[in-house]
């Protein structure tokens, strides 16, 4: 079983005391998450365990980075079974605190990130990425970890810690996973558990959609307006599509793209399928 800490300053000693205890030889990698695991959080774990001799993952359902009208009550939570899954994985500790841990009192700074925090996902969901920043600068502080991991399922949430880690010389490696998909495509998020059978159906047409746009791109299209006007026309003929927020192409740098787009480039996508906001995203290559 991993050992559970619900304290700050007891997950601390720890850490603390098996730096020590190694002559701080340890490295340890962090998994943030907010629980309901799922195989896209397990490859965050495999890589960690693969990088580093210490696995810590925390379990905290932030509420500062959900809105007023969002989802944050529920938001789909089950420690028991997280924990199972974490022992089958090989994860040394869990963190999961609870709200007075992390915030005993509301906080008063606010961290954005130009050009990330406020586009895209920013732009529907205003304060969420000072949420996301201010919880993960506090995780990183609380843990301490030579290696934190990120999913490219949500590549604004991975832009936004690359830079902020970067423009703080905050000490520890951010690395990426590659997002991990059902065998039909959709991509995994616990959010997906809303989703009815025939929701989910409609919810395919998301990654369905990036094939289309990927097939026009290899066969030569490289005009942005081109692609999201086919990416939008496949997802919305589909039933139970309720509203597409954005579909927009990024550079490397989280540029918006107009005009011509190049390999390397991201789409990203969020749409309503009945009441639930899926978001994803996908590289356009050549290959
Ligand atoms: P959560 O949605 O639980 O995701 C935790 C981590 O798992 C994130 O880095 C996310 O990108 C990654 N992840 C989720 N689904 C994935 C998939 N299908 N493939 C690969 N990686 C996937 O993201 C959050 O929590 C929170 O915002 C958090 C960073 C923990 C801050 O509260």
């Amino acid at each position: 079983m991993p050992t559970l800490f619900r304290k700050v300053k007891d997950v601390k000693n720890f850490i603390r005391d098996i730096k020590n205890s190694a002559g701080n030889a340890h490295s340890i990698g962090l998994v943030p998450t907010m629980g309901y695991l799922h195989e896209g959080h397990m490859e965050l774990i495999k890589k960690s365990k693969l990088q580093n001799e210490i696995t810590v993952v925390s379990i905290y359902v932030n509420p500062l980075q959900f809105g007023p009208e969002e989802d944050y009550q529920r938001y789909p939570r089950d420690l028991e079974r997280d924990l199972a899954m974490c022992e089958e994985a090989g994860v040394d500790v869990v963190f999961a605190p609870t709200d007075e841990e992390m915030y005993p009192e509301k906080p008063k700074v606010r961290i954005e990130v130009e050009g990330i925090s406020d586009v895209l996902e920013g732009a529907f969901r205003p304060g969420h990425f000072s949420g996301v920043a201010l919880v993960v600068l506090k995780l990183l502080n609380i843990v301490h970890p030579d290696r934190a991991y990120f999913g490219e399922k949500d590549f604004q949430q991975l832009k936004l810690i690359q830079r902020l880690v970067k423009d703080l010389s905050y000490p520890v490696e951010i690395v990426p996973v590659a997002t991990v998909r059902d065998k039909d495509g959709l991509a995994l998020s616990s959010r997906n558990t809303y989703l009815k059978e025939n929701e989910r159906e409609s919810a395919l047409s998301i990654y369905r959609s990036f094939l289309i746009a990927q097939k026009l791109f290899k066969a030569g299209n490289t005009n942005a307006n081109d692609l999201k006007q086919a990416i939008r026309e496949y997802i919305s003929k589909h039933p139970h599509v309720k509203k597409i927020d954005y579909v927009e192409i990024v550079d490397e740098d989280f540029n918006i793209k107009e005009g011509e787009v190049s390999q390397g480039d991201r789409i990203l996508v969020a749409v309503w399928i009945g009441n639930t906001r899926l978001i994803d995203n996908w590289r356009l290559s050549y290959e």
